[in-house]
This record gives structure tokens, C-alpha cells and sequence, in this order.
């Protein structure tokens, strides 16, 4: 089944970072050229199927650049029920988390529980593509196995045969969880497992810069490529524009006061830019690591914000250079 992806970069999915509103600012730096899709956090499915309203706020509001929905559990009927209603408030995608290492989806068995059981790993993308019937494709995303990759090729055939329109490979492995280098020589394997049925292959891991992203295709023969932690450090990875320092304390300043008018406290919402922060590289505005120890040892969040709005009032740039700056080289 046709996926609605606009380009061959994708935004990952990432819980607590990529809500509608952090999204929404990442989609809107980008014309649908430039980036092509993005996934929503895992919405957890556990001991009930989530009603619409719950899956409403995972995808906000549409625009031109497509966001699947993605889920998390193992129960069939939970899953079943919960994917037609994701179709139902306009989803354009079903994806299916296998990949999610943390103990709780494992305790459940979800997640990256199913990379132990390719069967029932089966079983799931059958269920829940069976559920949608056709109306939209669904999706999976793997990691290169549990303990290790001796798996990988058995996992992408089980999702592939299953009917997955398109698998994402995770490139690291549940034990590996996030640290280690991410070996793309697995996502070429991964790839000619999915080649012999005819599924594209998005590649997933370790990109950093907005080269990386053509290297990984590149290198890997993957027709999609996903960006996870890259774009928390540069938002404007798939464009490849350079951000100004202005530009970026503005995203994350809009982020920060976003988030505060959304209902979070000011703690709360300068917590989630740190995260960022943690992390970010766009716009010269943490050149180094003593300059990113004193972002994120700011204890006062409204000093915080107000260092963000005074940079974003510096370093002017000529009326109008904001939007033609996004396609910049
Ligand atoms: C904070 C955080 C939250 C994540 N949440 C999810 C999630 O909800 N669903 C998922 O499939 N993967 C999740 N991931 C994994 C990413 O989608 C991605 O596979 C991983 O970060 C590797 O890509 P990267 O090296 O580009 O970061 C998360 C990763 C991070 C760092």
C-alpha cells in the first residue's frame, strides 16, 4: 500500500520531545520537500483500547507534511480496536513500536519484548493491518534485534510477510539501547531482507548532520532515512539550512513559552527545552561544553526564557529572510 511520505527524510517518533506542538514548530521550518513525514510518540496500548481523544492530541492538527500514528502494546484486540479508531480521527499512517527497550513495554511484553518472538511480532502487523483494512498502511519499527543481531533478517521477513508497508530499522539492539555507535552495515542487511519482498527500508541511528542523511541512503541503499536525536540538536537537519543564532534561540524560546501556554508550569516547560539544549548544536548558541553547563545550570526559568527572548531580539536578519532562509544553502 502507497505511503504519503512527501520526501525521503523522516522525523522519528520520541516520547516527551515529539508532541504537536514540537512537531508542529520541526514541521514548519520545512517545506514538504525537505522533510517527509514524522510519527508521533508511542501512544501505550495496555489494558484498553485508547479512546479517540487520546489519539486526537498525539496527532494534533493535520498539514502538509503527514504524521503516523504510532503504537505501543500487545494485545490484539486492544490494538485492533485502537488502530481503526487511529484511522477514523485521520491518521494517515499505523506505526508499530518493536523497539521500545524500557522496562515497562517489556514487563507488558510490548516493544522491544516482540524482537524475541518474531511470531507473534507477526502476528501483531497482521492483526492490525487486517483492522485498518487497507484504508491506511501500516507500518513497523524495529531495532537490529534483542540481544543481539543474529535475528535481524528473520524480524524484518516477519514484518515484511505480515503485510508492514514499510519497516523502520533502529540500528542499535534492545541491549544496546541509545549509546553505542549506531552500525549501519545492519541496515544494509536489513535492507536486502525487506528487498526480497518488495518493502522499502527506512534506516534509523546515528545521524548527526544534515550529510549524514544522504550518506545513510548512501551507503546503506535504504529508500527512507529517520532522524531521531540530530534533530534535537539542529531542528533544520532535513533542510539543511544554518541556522542563525537568532532563529535558534527563537525556535527555542517558542518551544519554552509554547509549552507554558499549553498549561505546563514554568519549571516544567524550561525542563523540556534543557532537554533540547542537552543536545543542541543549531545556531552557534552552545559552542562548546562549558557554554552548555551554563544553559542547563540556569535554576530560574524565567531567566532562562529571558536569555532566549534577548538573543532572539539579537543578530537581525533582513525582513522576510526568515522564510527564504529556510531553503538557504
Ligand atoms: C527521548 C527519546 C524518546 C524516544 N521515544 C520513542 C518512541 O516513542 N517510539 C519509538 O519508536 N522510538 C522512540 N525513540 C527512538 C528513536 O525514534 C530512534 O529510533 C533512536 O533515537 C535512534 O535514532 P537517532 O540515533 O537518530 O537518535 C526515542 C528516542 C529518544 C532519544
Amino acid at each position: 500500500m502507497s505511503l504519503p511520505y512527501t520526501a525521503p527524510w523522516l522525523l522519528a517518533p520520541m516520547e516527551g520531545v515529539t508532541e504537536p506542538l514540537f512537531r508542529g514548530l520541526v514541521l514548519g521550518l520545512h517545506e514538504p520537500s525537505d522533510l517527509g513525514g514524522a510519527c508521533t510518540e508511542f501512544a501505550r496500548v495496555s489494558s484498553s483500547a485508547l479512546p479517540r481523544r487520546v489519539l486526537r492530541a498525539h496527532l494534533g492538527e493535520p498539514g502538509p507534511i503527514p504524521v503516523a500514528l504510532q503504537l505501543m502494546g500487545s494485545d490484539l484486540e486492544h490494538l485492533a480496536t485502537t488502530a481503526t479508531r487511529a484511522v477514523e480521527v485521520g491518521a494517515p499512517v499505523v506505526d508499530l513500536n518493536f523497539g521500545c527497550p524500557a522496562k515497562g513495554a517489556l514487563r507488558g511484553c510490548a516493544g522491544s519484548a516482540l524482537l524475541d518472538d518474531p511470531e507473534r511480532l507477526a502476528t501483531v502487523v497482521t492483526t492490525v493491518r487486517e483492522a485498518v483494512g487497507g484504508r491506511v498502511p501500516v507500518t513497523a519499527k524495529l531495532r537490529a534485534g534483542g540481544e543481539d543481531d543474529a535475528r535481524l533478517e528473520e524480524l524484518v521477513d516477519a514484518a515484511c510477510a505480515a503485510g508492514a508497508a514499510l519497516v523502520t530499522m533502529h540500528a542499535r539492539t534492545r541491549a544496546e539501547a541509545y549509546s553505542v555507535e549506531a552500525d549501519w552495515s545492519r541496515l544494509r542487511r536489513a535492507r536486502e531482507a525487506a528487498d526480497r519482498h518488495g518493502i522499502p527500508l527506512c534506516g534509523n541511528g546515528g545521524v548527526e548532520t544534515h550529510d549524514d542523511l544522504e550518506a545513510l541512503r548512501r551507503e546503506t541503499g535504504c529508500a527512507f532515512a529517520m532522524v531521531g536525536r540530530g534533530a534535537l540538536a539542529d531542528p533544520w537537519i532535513f533542510s539543511g539550512h544554518r541556522a542563525s543564532k537568532r532563529e535558534a534561540a527563537t525556535f527555542l524560546l517558542r518551544y519554552g513559552r509554547g509549552l507554558i501556554d499549553l498549561g505546563a508550569s514554568a519549571r516544567g516547560g524550561v525542563a523540556r527545552v534543557k532537554q533540547l539544549l542537552g543536545h543542541w548544536t543549531a545556531g552557534g548558541l552552545v559552542p562548546d561544553a562549558e557554554a552548555r553547563k551554563g544553559w542547563l545550570r540556569e535554576r530560574d526559568p524565567e531567566a532562562l526564557l529571558r536569555r532566549l527572548a534577548e538573543l532572539a531580539e539579537q543578530d537581525p536578519e533582513p525582513a522576510g529572510a526568515c522564510s527564504a532562509a529556510r531553503r538557504a544553502p
